[in-house]
């Protein structure tokens, strides 16, 4: 080695540290900030003082109260603390990592996405948001004209407008059943995909948790009932992913997208993007970069140069979501549910608009305040308040969407409920 090089080798390795460092240590230099966090979480405690403790960790502008997680997920302090870690190590040397150098990296993030899920990685795709998942697989699909695809009155337009603009113009119709707004049972829900499907359906399109007024839509019955007459089912889970237990495995659904910036708290522009075995050959990639030729998932995540530091970020949003449980959070969406629903069913004004029960709604319900417009409440609860939440007019609802996520404490509902009692008079 000629002495100019030693030279500029040492004063790279003197000027950051990090540079000539192996992917592993910088990870695990990265992922400080989490350890103390994670070691705090985990515990068995389920206390009030434990969510609060999760309630800490969550940083929101001064005065705001945050019962919109529903529109966009909060993430926790350690997760954006080292989110910017890996940013700045890819910044201290930014050819080195981008195409190869957190190869094994990115791996241990499909894996964590796979258990959390309960299918192979090799099912998993690394993608920005549930929108992309849409649209890769509506413009993935072979159909022909006269051909229908079922997609719900309820459905959100990332989920419907893809198979407007893929598929309608093929002349493939989109049939759109509607969907009870209150529904006493599963069953109401399958009855209503059942009279939707004719002889032409070739793909049931189906939102998991709407974002209309939070009803949960029974992924696993209408999958089974498409699957006996050769229907593909193809699932937005943008709502439903992170706040409650999902089995990929046992619902059977062909093909399911997610947005981690919603309910796994991730980084923004990070989804997930799941394809059981069986159903892959039907996709081909959105873009098509160097590495196409790739036959396994990994192809459809390949955009060359593209956000890893948020992939990673993600990666450490799993480790906190695993620190915590995925079945305490599950418990505790619905300890939340019922504590909201509870202390507001004695007020005549406030009219619940999310079905009861538990396999039909969870972490978001929406409530109308009779005889006040929904932009009003919105509008008071947040001048009055401090308290973000989205007003939803759509379907007669005029009624505020409340969000339940893991970072809102007890107390915090108490405030809601007080003020929503307030503004009802
Ligand atoms: C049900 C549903 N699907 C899809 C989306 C789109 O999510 P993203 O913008 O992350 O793609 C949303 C966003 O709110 C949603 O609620």
């Amino acid at each position: 080695m000629s002495d100019n090089r030693r030279k500029f080798l040492k004063t790279l390795s003197i000027g950051a540290a990090s540079a000539l460092a192996t992917p592993t240590q910088i990870w695990a230099q990265a992922a400080i900030p989490l350890r103390s966090a994670l070691t705090n979480l985990k515990t068995n405690a389920t206390s009030e003082a434990y969510w609060e403790t999760v309630q800490s960790q969550f940083r929101f502008a001064e005065g705001l109260t945050y019962f919109n997680n529903g529109s966009l997920g909060a993430c926790p302090k350690p997760i954006r603390e080292a989110t910017l870690n890996f940013r700045d190590t890819l910044d201290d040397f930014p050819s080195r990592y981008m195409w190869g150098g957190w190869k094994d990296e990115i791996e241990a993030v499909r894996q964590k996405t796979a258990k959390l899920f309960s299918v192979s990685e090799e099912e998993i795709a690394l993608i920005h948001n549930t929108t992309e998942g849409m649209n890769l697989i509506a413009s993935s699909m072979n159909l022909q004209a006269g051909d229908e695809v079922i997609s719900a009155d309820h459905e959100h337009t990332s989920a419907l407008n893809p198979w407007k603009y893929w598929q309608e113009s093929k002349g493939v119709t989109i049939v759109t059943p509607t969907l009870p707004l209150l529904p006493k049972s599963v069953d109401e829900i399958v009855a209503v995909y059942r009279k939707a499907i004719t002889s032409k359906t070739k793909v049931i399109s189906i939102c998991h948790l709407v974002n209309t007024n939070g009803m949960i839509l029974p992924i696993k019955e209408v999958t089974e009932m498409a699957h006996e007459k050769g229907i593909l089912v193809a699932v937005d889970g943008a709502q439903a992913t992170g706040m409650f237990t999902i089995d990929l495995r046992d619902m059977g659904c062909d093909f399911y997208t997610v947005s981690a910036h919603k309910w796994l708290f991730s980084p923004k522009g990070v989804g997930v993007f799941y394809a059981r075995q069986e159903s892959q050959h039907h996709l081909q990639p959105l873009v098509v970069a160097r590495g196409y030729e790739d036959t396994s998932i990994r192809r459809l995540e390949n955009y060359n140069t593209r956000n890893l530091p948020e992939v990673l970020g993600f990666g450490a949003a799993l480790d906190y979501r695993n620190a915590i449980g995925g079945q305490k959070i599950h418990d505790r969406t619905y300890e939340l549910k019922h504590y909201f629903r509870s202390k507001i069913e004695d007020n005549e004004k406030l009219v619940l608009k999310t079905p009861e029960l538990d396999s039909l709604s969870a972490g978001i319900q929406v409530v109308e305040v009779l005889g006040t417009d929904v932009k009003e409440v919105k509008n008071r609860l947040f001048d009055e308040y401090g308290i973000d939440c989205r007003p939803m007019s759509k379907f007669g609802l005029n009624a505020v969407r409340l969000s339940f996520a893991i970072f809102i404490t007890k107390k915090q509902v108490d405030t809601l409920v007080s003020a929503l009692a307030t503004i009802a008079g």
